[in-house]
């Protein structure tokens, strides 16, 4: 392995920071989202209503605590932390010329705090944290207007830690809002939840579109401050793996990966293609797009590409194949892979799919590749100060283990590799605190009780040996 690889943890402000109304923060989209679990849904209220129980305020508190977790990644030997800017503690509302100096200096002393012990800051421009008032006003990614907003928030932070952070990604797994049918990705991906009449497909494909200008402007932007800057984007990577032989189980794996990779196609290349064109098409679609929009993509591309790596799906058209039907994972056409054994969660585990889509990225643009997540989420046991998460240790060894084959063997370009949640953070589609994925474990519940305190689970030192090793020894 390279000695420049850059070892490391991830977390997002929303899932750790609490302090959701400190120091003139605004209203996220993750602060009107309440707990849920792999059964019942997060609900999405209408403001913060009284009464409810919201997760992602109070987080884990690593606002307060980010010293005492900083030193603890430090002990570990990490080389990078990937984490998010909350929008809200920079523009409280989105809409805002001017930035709120206090969530400025917020993330100047996280950002000192991680250098002090050499730990580069990765840092996510927008995971999951929009502010609440621009989904009201001008209804969230809808509206070209948050092109704007959304590169003028990106160009305040980047020109303030232009000597402290290098970095830096766009939107967090953008290709999330595909999944048309479950109302948290929209929701979370772009602030929009759709109406009765909408056409979901067309207003998806607006709704990224003027993302992926935001974010071209946003690597152009990221030149002009500091031309040493890398900017990537980020795709949730999925395998979609045929059932069967049967043709049409192959072609609607081809579809379903085509579906994922247009959304890297366009932040790599610069330009739709012509399936895309030829599909808008078909469909009627009218997509606001301008001369200078496709301009700006082909000017605005990416350095690098960041994916997130947990699952693999598996399709099929056969009227034999057991159909998942998980609300979460989304899309009908999802079967079960009787191949792979799967968490309580029910997402596959599937180390050598980790393998196959770093050779698919790879080969497809030959780009550098930054793993920045992976992990297991799991009920961890906490017996008497001690947690002996020997599984997740066991699903990490064998996905790292597929990722060094794909960079000795396969030659894959990956810059890094952070774990996700590498102190427990609150779970995303769920809410929980149960579903935990730490080398850190946090004493608090799903009711939002318990002491805050951190323990250091067993692999936490087995993390520390991997990268003192630069990796596994194989
Ligand atoms: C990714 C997200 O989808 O997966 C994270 O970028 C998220 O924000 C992670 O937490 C794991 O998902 P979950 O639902 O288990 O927390």
């Amino acid at each position: 392995m390279n000695k420049d690889f850059l070892w490391g943890g991830a977390v997002a402000a929303h899932q750790v920071e609490g302090a959701w109304d400190l120091e003139g923060k605004g209203i996220s989209i993750a602060d009107v989202m309440t707990a849920g679990s792999k059964d019942k849904a997060r609900e999405i209220t209408d403001g913060v209503i009284d009464g409810e129980y919201y997760p992602n305020h109070e987080g884990i508190d690593f606002y307060h605590y980010y010293k005492e977790d900083i030193k603890m990644f430090a002990e570990m030997g990490f080389k990078c932390l990937r984490t998010s800017i909350a929008w809200t503690r920079i523009f409280p509302n989105g809409d805002e010329s001017e930035p709120n100096e206090a969530g400025l200096k917020f993330y100047d002393n996280l950002f000192d705090e991680l250098l002090k012990y050499d730990i580069e800051p990765v840092i996510t421009l927008s995971h999951f944290e929009m502010p609440y008032h621009l989904v009201k006003e001008y209804g969230g990614w809808r509206n070209r207007k948050l092109i704007d907003f959304f590169v003028h928030f990106s160009a305040t932070v980047m020109r303030r830690y232009k000597d402290k952070v290098k970095y830096w990604l766009t939107f967090n797994e953008i290709n999330n809002q595909r999944i048309l049918d479950n109302p948290i990705y929209a929701w979370t991906n772009s602030g929009i939840l759709y109406k009765d009449d909408d056409n979901k497909l067309e207003v998806m494909y607006q709704a990224t579109h003027y993302q992926f200008v935001a974010g071209a402007l946003v690597v152009k932007k990221a030149k002009e401050i500091n031309p040493a800057f890398q900017v990537g984007c980020v795709l949730a990577a999925t395998p979609n793996y045929p059932l069967t032989s049967d043709p049409n189980d192959i072609l609607l794996a081809q579809q379903e990966d085509d579906n994922q990779l247009f959304f890297t196609d366009v932040q790599v290349r610069g330009h739709y293609s012509k399936k895309v064109w030829k599909s808008w098409e078909n469909s009627g679609y009218s997509i606001d797009v301008t001369e200078e929009d496709l301009m700006c993509l082909s000017e605005g591309t990416v350095d690098f590409i960041g994916m997130t790596y947990y699952l693999s799906n598996t399709v099929s058209t056969r009227p034999e194949a057991k159909r998942l039907n998980d609300k979460l994972l989304g899309s009908e056409v999802l079967v079960e892979n009787p191949m792979a054994e799967t968490t309580e969660w029910g997402w596959t585990i599937d180390p050598k799919g980790l393998r196959y889509y770093l050779n698919l990225l790879a080969n497809r643009y030959e780009l550098p590749i930054f793993i920045v997540e992976n992990g297991f989420g799991y009920a961890d046991q906490f017996e008497d100060g001690s947690i002996h998460d020997k599984e997740r240790m066991e699903y990490l060894t064998e996905h790292i283990k597929q990722m060094q084959l794909a960079i000795e063997e396969d030659g894959a370009d990956v810059m890094g590799y952070t774990v996700w949640g590498c102190i427990d953070p609150i779970s995303f589609t769920t809410g929980e605190m149960r579903k935990r994925y730490g080398f850190l474990y946090v004493d608090r519940d799903n009711n939002g009780n318990g002491s805050l305190k951190r323990y250091k689970k067993d692999s936490f030192y087995w993390y520390q040996e991997l990268i003192a090793n630069n990796g596994l020894v194989m």
